[in-house]
This record gives structure tokens, C-alpha cells and sequence, in this order.
């Protein structure tokens, strides 16, 4: 990334980029810079820091994938001045395949947890265990993955970060500050974070609740919470072109005529369930992982009204289905229902 004068100071503490490994085989400090306009496609002359060696915890590269380039511009600035970023939007739109895929390409090792409802304060932080030595039954402290995660080169993404509870989210907090260093009482230690640490989290909801029905079991977000993330993008529908795009390199061989055809109106109609979800017609929406899930239905049962209906429309209530039925006869020219 660029020298910013203006973004000296809070990167100063931080400037993993000046560091170098002692041994230059492996190092756990980011020991390549990556060209953004190469690796990513997008229209920026940053550098971000990466590693040259892979990692059994560095995700696969998706080389079809498509990067958004906001999304991405904010994870890359997360990856490189350490920022926290927070990517929020409806289910389904590549919010955490893009972090699993911008690390992919930088070899930084990944971990995504869960953040469901049963994930408890100790899962996190660790805990003290039973288990079998020498045919003795002993107790011993197991570390969670948080202190883990913090004392090693890793992006953190924390998924469906609202659906976390609040004695959890308070665990979250503190490590969420930059130097955030992470207090075990009951191990009398102070953890440092790592220089190349980061965290990210995915969310359907801002943190306000869930305003829009679709979220259950989504909480609102503590504000003095959701402030300590530097960086909070939203990543709602892509463009149809963009949408296109994603269909056909995930399913390939609809590209052809009639395939690319087929492929836009079936984003058109993806466009129209969400134009419905708006305006009350329909209690649910299209999301860019159901038209792919359709386009691959598609050609395992070798019928695209067949498959419409097995990955969307039983989905949807009955009532609901006229009004299916009209957009499916405004894209197609046919009824589905
Ligand atoms: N830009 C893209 N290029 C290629 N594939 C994509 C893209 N965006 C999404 N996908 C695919 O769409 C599917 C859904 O993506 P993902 O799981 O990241 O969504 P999400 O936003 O995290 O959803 P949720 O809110 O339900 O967790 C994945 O199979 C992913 O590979
Ligand atoms: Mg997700």
C-alpha cells in the first residue's frame, strides 16, 4: 500500500511491513508484498503485505472468483493497517468467501468461527477439561481458540457476528482495539496480540436488530461495541453484470448462447424477487447462492423450471406463488407454477 503520511501514526505501532523474519525459509511476519491490480483485478496501485509460503490453514484459492471491488478495498485495508473490518449485507452475497478468498490470495492463514447462539464465553477463552494420563483421570486447562488465534499470524472472521451472546460479545470486545490485549484472569496472563493478528466479522444486520424479518435469531449489537470496528462496509446485491458473471464461472459449462441467455434472466428474476421482498409481495428473497445452487439444479435435472422450484419456490408460501409465477412468466415467457 502507498507510504500515507496522514496514516503514519496509526500504523506506526503496527508497521509489520518494515519487519523481517529471522529465518528466511518461514517467517510468521508477511514476507511478500502483493500488487492489488494483479492479484485482485481491481483498478489500484496498492501493495498489501502477504507470505510467499502456503499454510495448512490458508484457504483454497476460488479462481473463479469474483471480487467486489469496495468489499475487497476493505479487507485489503484490514490486512494491511490492521483495521477490523465488519462486512455486513443480506445472506448470500460473498461476504465471507471474499475474506476466505482475499486471504486465500495473500497465504494468510484463515479461521472462521461461528458465532451461533451456543458458542459460550469458555469455548472461546478455554477451559479446564478432563482427560486421561497414564490411566489417571486429570483436569488440565485447554486454551480457546481466541488466545490461540490471537498469538498467531491469523485472520480471525468472526460469521454471523449478531447472532452472538452478549456475555460473548463482551470476550469480542476487548481484543476488538488494536493493542487489545486479552486479560485470562484465571491463568494470571496477559496476551499479546500478534503483529500480523486480524479480525474480521460477517453480519445480516447492522447491529440495530433485525429490521427486515429474514434474520431470526439475530441480536442487537452493544453501540460501544460495534464502534471499536474501524471499518464497516455493506455488501448488499451485486450488479446484474457482476451477478452474471459469478454464475458463469461457478458454473461454467452454461457458457454458451442459450446458456448466458438462461443465466441473465434467471438474475433478472433473482432482481424481481428482491424488487417483491421490497415492496411486501414476498416474504423472501433470491440471494446470489440460490441462483447458483439453481443454475447447478439445473443441469442435474436437465430442466430450468424443474430446478427453479427445488432450489427457490418451495421455499416461498403458497399465497406467494402467483406472484412467482408472474415474474417467472415476465423473464421466461412460461409459468412455473
Ligand atoms: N463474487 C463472487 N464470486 C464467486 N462466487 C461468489 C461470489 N460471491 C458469492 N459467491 C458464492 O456464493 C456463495 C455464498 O457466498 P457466502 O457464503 O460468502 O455468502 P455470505 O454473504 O457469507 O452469506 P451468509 O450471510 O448467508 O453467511 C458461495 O458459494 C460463494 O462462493
Ligand atoms: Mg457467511
Amino acid at each position: 500500500m502507498p507510504n500515507d503520511p496522514k496514516l503514519e501514526p496509526m500504523s506506526a505501532s503496527f508497521d509489520i511491513t518494515s519487519l523481517s523474519g529471522a529465518n528466511v525459509k518461514y517467517t510468521s511476519i508477511p514476507d511478500k508484498m502483493y500488487n492489488v491490480r494483479d492479484t485482485f483485478g481491481l483498478d489500484l496501485d496498492w501493495q498489501v503485505p502477504g507470505y510467499v509460503h502456503d499454510h495448512p490453514n490458508v484457504p483454497d484459492v476460488d479462481p473463479t472468483y469474483k471480487f467486489d471491488p469496495t468489499t475487497t478495498q476493505a479487507i485489503l485495508a484490514g490486512f494491511s493497517y490492521n483495521r477490523r473490518v465488519m462486512i455486513q449485507g443480506f445472506h448470500g452475497t460473498g461476504k465471507s468467501s471474499h475474506i476466505e478468498q482475499v486471504a486465500a490470495r495473500l497465504k494468510w492463514p484463515c479461521v472462521r468461527i461461528n458465532l451461533d447462539s451456543h458458542v459460550s464465553r469458555l469455548d472461546l477463552i478455554g477451559k479446564d477439561v478432563i482427560t486421561l494420563r497414564e490411566g489417571k483421570q486429570i483436569t488440565e486447562y485447554r486454551q480457546g481458540l481466541l488466545p490461540w488465534a490471537l498469538q498467531n499470524p491469523v485472520a480471525l472472521v468472526f460469521d454471523e457476528y449478531d447472532a452472538g451472546r452478549p456475555d460473548v460479545m463482551f470476550v469480542i470486545q476487548r481484543v476488538l482495539e488494536t493493542e487489545g490485549r486479552l486479560t485470562l484472569l484465571d491463568q494470571n496472563m496477559v496476551i499479546r496480540p500478534h503483529p500480523a493478528f486480524r479480525l474480521f466479522a460477517t453480519a445480516n444486520t447492522i447491529g440495530l436488530g433485525d429490521t427486515s424479518g429474514l434474520y431470526h435469531g439475530t441480536h442487537q449489537i452493544n453501540q460501544g461495541q460495534m464502534d471499536r470496528w474501524n471499518i464497516v462496509t455493506k455488501l448488499n446485491y451485486l450488479s446484474p453484470d457482476h451477478e452474471i458473471a459469478v454464475v458463469l464461472a461457478k458454473v461454467p459449462a452454461l457458457n454458451t448462447d442459450t446458456g448466458r441467455k438462461d443465466v441473465a434472466a434467471m438474475v433478472q428474476m433473482a432482481n424481481l424477487t428482491r424488487a417483491g421482498f421490497k415492496a411486501g409481495d414476498l416474504s423472501t428473497v433470491m440471494s446470489p447462492r440460490t441462483v447458483i445452487a439453481w443454475a447447478e439444479n439445473m443441469l442435474i435435472f436437465g430442466d430450468r423450471d424443474q430446478a427453479f422450484r427445488v432450489s427457490f419456490m418451495n421455499r416461498c408460501d403458497d399465497p406467494e406463488w402467483p406472484a412467482l409465477n408472474e415474474y417467472y412468466q415476465r423473464c421466461f415467457g412460461v409459468e412455473v407454477v
